[in-house]
């Protein structure tokens, strides 16, 4: 049941949330491949898509489940092939983020998605750091990328993109680990997340989408990880709650996409406002916008609409979004004084 507030109340407070500054920590820049810019591309590659036009892409996108969204997804990234095309994919998101009040974007990439085409991990790396730097000059908006490694392929495989990775170390801040999850523990990487800490680079992992609340633990455990992506059944093991409240993890939660990959039946079902009751630090973002039914404002205004979130709520979302981002505190400063004068009027 969401709360009565009257058209008028939602419709003032969802305006203030859109209007905030926020940070984006939960987004795959593949997943903004919006099916427009698809055919586009794929038109001046000259590469096929299994799909007569952008209308008939958009139809195909009915998921059962994260695997059944990952094969399109997979093969919709399969245009992208020169620097041009990276930097294309980036900047529309860029400016789309802006438009939404994201003062900071850590945004996913998946550079075996890429190179197992032929694609060089340079083209990518280049590509999407010069939308970047753009963004920086242009939008006055900060944005840093962190290197997924995909779970369905081995550690060895994950060595080598790393390998291919350290010469443009100083373009990305982090590692992930993403893709199908379910018979994928984070412990099969442990490994190369080591040396990943080792080399100065921050550590996130998705866990608790569809897998269980045990391999939000692992994540932990084995991969050291700060950040949790969904982390959503963490709910399932009562010892985990209170743990990742003590060492206050955040969660970066997608409301859509958890509805889109049919983890929860639908918006008004899901566990955003336990969790927050739960004194877990949860943030709202967008994961795979062009596939999921929007950007990080459309599910900040979604989760408003259908779910029992109060003006703290929604404060205390957009606040650990800025407090969870790898920003430099005094750089976190600022749009957090902004946040709290904006919710203060
Ligand atoms: N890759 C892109 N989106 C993903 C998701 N929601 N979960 C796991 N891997 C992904
Ligand atoms: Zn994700």
């Amino acid at each position: 049941m969401s709360i009565d507030y009257g058209a008028d109340v939602l419709g003032n407070l969802a305006d203030l949330v859109l209007r905030a500054p926020k940070a984006e920590l939960h987004l795959h820049i593949e997943g903004t491949l919006e099916p427009e810019m698809a055919f586009e591309i794929a038109r001046r590659n000259g590469v096929p898509l299994p799909f007569v036009g952008p209308r008939e892409m958009r139809q195909a996108y009915t998921f059962h489940d994260l695997q059944s969204f990952l094969e399109i997804y997979y093969t919709a990234a399969a245009v992208l092939r020169t620097e041009d095309d990276f930097h294309d994919l980036a900047w529309a998101y860029l400016q789309r983020a802006r438009a939404d009040n994201v003062v900071r974007a850590e945004i996913f990439f998946d550079p075996q998605a890429h190179t197992s085409r032929g694609i060089s991990f340079e083209t990518v790396v280049r590509g999407l750091t010069r939308a970047i730097e753009r963004a920086r000059v242009e939008l006055q908006m900060s944005a840093a990328l962190i290197m997924c490694f995909l779970r369905h392929l081995t550690q060895r495989e994950a060595f080598e993109t790393l390998e291919q990775a350290l010469p443009f170390r100083q373009h990305f801040i982090g590692v992930g680990l993403d893709s199908g999850e379910r018979n994928n523990p984070p412990e099969r990487f442990t490994e190369v997340f080591s040396r990943c800490r080792l080399l100065g680079l921050h550590a996130v992992a998705h866990a608790g989408e569809e897998g269980p609340a045990a391999f939000v633990s692992g994540a932990l455990d084995a991969l050291k990880v700060e950040r949790i992506d969904h982390g959503v059944r963490c709910l399932e093991d009562r010892a985990l709650v209170a743990r990742l409240m003590r060492e206050r993890i955040p969660l970066t939660v997608c409301p859509l996409s958890n509805i889109k990959l049919r983890v929860f039946e639908k918006l008004s079902r899901h566990n955003l406002p336990k969790l927050l009751a739960a004194g877990l630090r949860a943030s709202v973002h967008s994961d795979d916008p062009a596939y999921f039914g929007g950007y990080v404002n459309d599910n900040l205004r979604s989760s408003l609409t259908a779910l029992p979130l109060t003006r703290d709520d929604a404060h205390t979302l957009l606040r650990n979004s800025l407090e969870s981002s790898f920003l430099e505190t005094s750089q976190k400063a600022p749009h957090l004084e902004r946040l709290e004068e904006m919710f203060a009027r």
